[in-house]
């Protein structure tokens, strides 16, 4: 195959998209990636709560639709991100305290999922909610609202959307580890109350770093009885690239492809972004960068290739 969409089907492989970068005039590339080489969108940040409710109440959805109806014209499926996350939230929503938060949360999660009906393929709807030790992380939501928070959202989402499936989504979760303990025990209690149906797997790794037991980590969260999924792809490493580390990035990414493929309920990979050029990395990380599968000028990496490969 010439396109990782056609190489990961039956699976879809999809982008974050950023609606700014794909109406960007002076960058048409990004858009047209974008639709040849995706089956799979996620808004980088327009479904975040700070851009859906900036204001309690107040419910501003042009820039998702942008990124959804860009999707839709390019027949992808789309992943709603996120509904309930400590990050990236509007100040109005640290002040709350107890009901007044829960309502809000509730609200915010039915308002968006209500918006979106019959558009999103699944649903983060809680996002990055472990420690690396496996118990609850901090958040204003547990501090609220006590460890419930994560089955009361669940429980919100199934009621306002019953069509689309219920992820959470979380990250150094990708191998056998303490956090990824916490969260399979965590997916058992939720499964059995029929609340959860698939785990996102960010999996922002650094090149040679990855865990070496990935595909076992996938499988027994599939055997816990939910989908997996690759949600937010991406290897960066210190920039300017060395070649070692490029080519090392190419085995990473083949590692992750492959993982995903042995394990039947592993439903698609997404990476973080299409161009090392818009990556999040750089502006996160300091001095690292060169994390995806096209450089900074759309040309296919030799990690571009060893994903076609594996796929
Ligand atoms: C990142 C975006 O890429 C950035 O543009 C934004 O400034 C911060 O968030 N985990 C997630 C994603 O679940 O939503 C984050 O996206 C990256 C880490």
């Amino acid at each position: 195959s010439t396109t990782l969409k056609a190489a990961a089907s039956p699976r879809y492989f999809g982008a974050a998209l950023g609606a700014g970068h794909l109406s960007n005039v002076s960058d048409p590339k990004f858009a047209e990636f974008g639709a040849a080489q995706f089956s799979g969108a996620t808004p980088e940040n327009e479904m975040k709560w700070d851009f859906t409710e900036p204001e309690q109440g107040v419910f501003t959805f042009d820039q998702a639709n942008q990124v959804a109806a860009f999707a839709k014209a390019n027949n992808q499926i789309l992943r709603g991100h996120n509904l309930v996350w400590f990050s990236q939230l509007p100040d109005w929503v640290e002040t709350l305290q107890g009901n007044d938060l829960l309502n809000a949360m509730n609200n915010h999660i039915t308002t968006v999922m209500t918006q979106f009906k019959g558009q999103i393929f699944a649903w983060d709807v809680v996002n990055e909610p472990m420690a690396d030790d496996g118990t609850l992380g901090p958040s204003p939501f547990l501090t609220q609202l006590g460890s419930g928070y994560i089955q009361t959202a669940l429980t919100t989402a199934r009621k306002a959307d019953n069509t689309t499936f219920l992820y959470i989504n979380d990250f150094n979760t990708e191998g056998v580890n303490a956090k990824s303990d916490g969260l399979l025990s965590i997916v058992q209690s939720l499964k059995a109350l029929n609340l959860i149906d698939g785990i996102g797997f960010e999996s922002h790794f650094i090149v040679g770093e990855l865990p070496t037991d990935i595909q076992t980590n996938l499988q027994r969260f599939a055997d816990a009885g939910v989908d997996v999924a690759i949600t937010e792809l991406d290897v960066r490493m210190t920039v300017p690239p060395s070649a070692a580390d490029l080519e090392q990035q190419t085995k990473d990414y083949a590692t992750v492809i492959n993982a995903c493929k042995a394990v039947s309920r592993c439903r698609g990979i997404t990476t973080w972004g299409i161009t090392d050029l818009y990556s999040w990395v750089p502006g996160t990380f300091p001095n690292m960068g060169a994390a995806l599968l096209f450089d900074d000028s759309y040309n296919e990496k030799a990690s571009f290739t060893s994903t076609i490969n594996a796929l």
